[in-house]
């Protein structure tokens, strides 16, 4: 039965999984078996985000995604939280358009995710990422999530922009705030959020000014400049598809990075595999990749009626795309909540989305992850959780905010 929680104004539905509560303890993984078992689309009443369907097994995630012009990102947009008007600083972003407008500005920035981009790239990411290995000392404690995973990131951006190296953590701290969908629930912090906002958008305004008028160069913002689609923007439209470039690769390859350390110590004998055979490295990036999840849902939001596995959804309502419990389905992954390094099928999963709108830096994501491995494995450097990890409290970003650790050699 339903029961009513403290500080909370509706009754409790057990299987509302936006509960940001089961992510800040790691309690998800039974709520969701449930949904899956028994109502792969399930109907939530009442939570902090209202009403909402929960869409949880892979097969219609899929198929939702594949009929945009029936499961429309623009109209409520990708997370659960309502955009609210008043409050929130209007920044369009292509995440959250349909076509034709999304077809035109993704294709505006997909050239600098081309598989010739990556290797332009891969140089200067591997040398930085040597740079910050070799700066660790074996058997010393520290914070994996900030030493490692922010600052790879966040290098990983700079580079991506071609962003004044010594102002790199802006990006993190603008992200940060940018990409918390906690925030719906507190007006101070969204005025806060307001104001960093507007403070990003003046910082790339200058770089922008910088690059306006000049030779073309093979940075995201010189790209965004000289492409059509781009160039007929007004200043927010531009601003907020800068951000979401810099919040798409960011908490989502740093939660990767740290479920590559957290995950592989919960299986020790897939890690020995991966130690013992270092061509194993690209399968375990897809792997890490599918068991964190690092975007636990998109939303959608109905433009008709629609039968989904039996249940009606009526034009207007949102739906939850949950891709965490998609990629535990046991009918698409054997044994889905273990790290496998070697699963034949980890590339199927679906922590990148699918359709038109599946992630477009996903190479540039798969390329981090697995140079830090890569390099990870030529010093013969493991990871040892020496702590237990503090989770990000909610169900939008899947990670961690600190994880405590320390280096040794195999
Ligand atoms: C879209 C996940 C890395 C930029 C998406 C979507 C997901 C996702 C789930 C939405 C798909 C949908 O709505 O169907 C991830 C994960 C990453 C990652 C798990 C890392 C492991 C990156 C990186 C960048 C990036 C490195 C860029 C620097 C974007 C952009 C979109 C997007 C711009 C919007 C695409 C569109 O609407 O067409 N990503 N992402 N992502 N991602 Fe990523």
């Amino acid at each position: 039965m339903a029961t009513l929680a403290k500080d909370q104004l509706h009754p409790v539905d057990p299987l509302d999984v936006s509960r940001s509560e089961l992510y800040r303890d790691d309690t998800w993984q039974e709520p969701f078996r449930t949904l899956r078992a028994t109502a792969p689309v399930h109907y939530t009443e009442q939570s902090d985000y209202g009403a909402y369907w929960s869409v949880s097994t892979y097969k219609p995630i899929v198929h939702v995604e594949s009929l945009p012009e029936i499961f429309s990102s623009e109209v409520g947009g990708i997370t659960l939280a309502d955009f609210l008007p008043e409050s929130d600083v209007k920044m369009p972003m292509f995440i959250a358009r349909d076509r034709p407008v999304h077809t035109a500005q993704r294709r505006s920035v997909a050239p600098a995710f081309t598989p010739s981009e990556m290797v332009r790239m891969s140089d200067d990411i591997r040398r930085r990422t040597a740079e910050v290995l070799d700066t660790l000392s074996v058997g010393e404690a520290f914070d994996w999530v900030d030493t490692v995973s922010i600052e790879l990131t966040t290098q990983m951006l700079a580079i991506l922009f071609d962003f004044p190296w010594e102002d790199r953590r802006k990006l993190t701290f603008w992200s940060d705030w940018a990409g918390d969908i906690e925030l719906v629930k507190n007006e101070d912090l969204r005025q806060q959020r307001l104001q960093y906002m507007f403070e990003c958008g003046a910082y790339f305004q200058n770089l922008w000014n910088q690059k306006v008028g000049k030779e073309p160069t093979p940075d995201l913002i010189s790209m965004m400049i000289h492409s059509d689609a781009m160039s007929h923007m007004d200043q927010y439209e531009f601003i907020g598809n800068l951000i979401l470039l810099i919040v798409g690769g960011n908490d989502t390859t740093r939660n990767t990075m740290s479920a590559y350390a957290y995950g592989l110590s919960q299986f020790p004998d897939e890690r020995a595999k991966l130690e013992s055979n270092p061509e194993l490295i690209p399968n375990a990036t897809q792997e890490i990749i599918r068991w964190q999840t690092p975007l636990a849902h998109m939303r959608r939001t109905a433009t008709q009626d629609y039968e989904l596995e039996g249940q009606t959804i009526r034009e207007g309502d949102k739906l939850a795309l949950w891709y965490l419990s998609a990629n535990r389905d046991e009918t698409m992954f054997e044994d889905a909540d273990w790290i496998v390094v070697d699963r034949p099928n980890a590339r199927r999963h679906l922590a990148f989305g699918h359709g038109i709108h599946r992630c477009v830096g996903a190479r540039l994501a798969e390329l981090q992850v697995t140079i830090l491995l890569e390099e990870m494995a030529k010093r013969r450097l493991r990871v040892n959780v020496i702590g237990a990890p503090t989770r990000v409290s909610a169900c939008f970003v899947h990670g961690y905010r600190k994880l405590p650790v320390e280096l040794s050699r195999y």
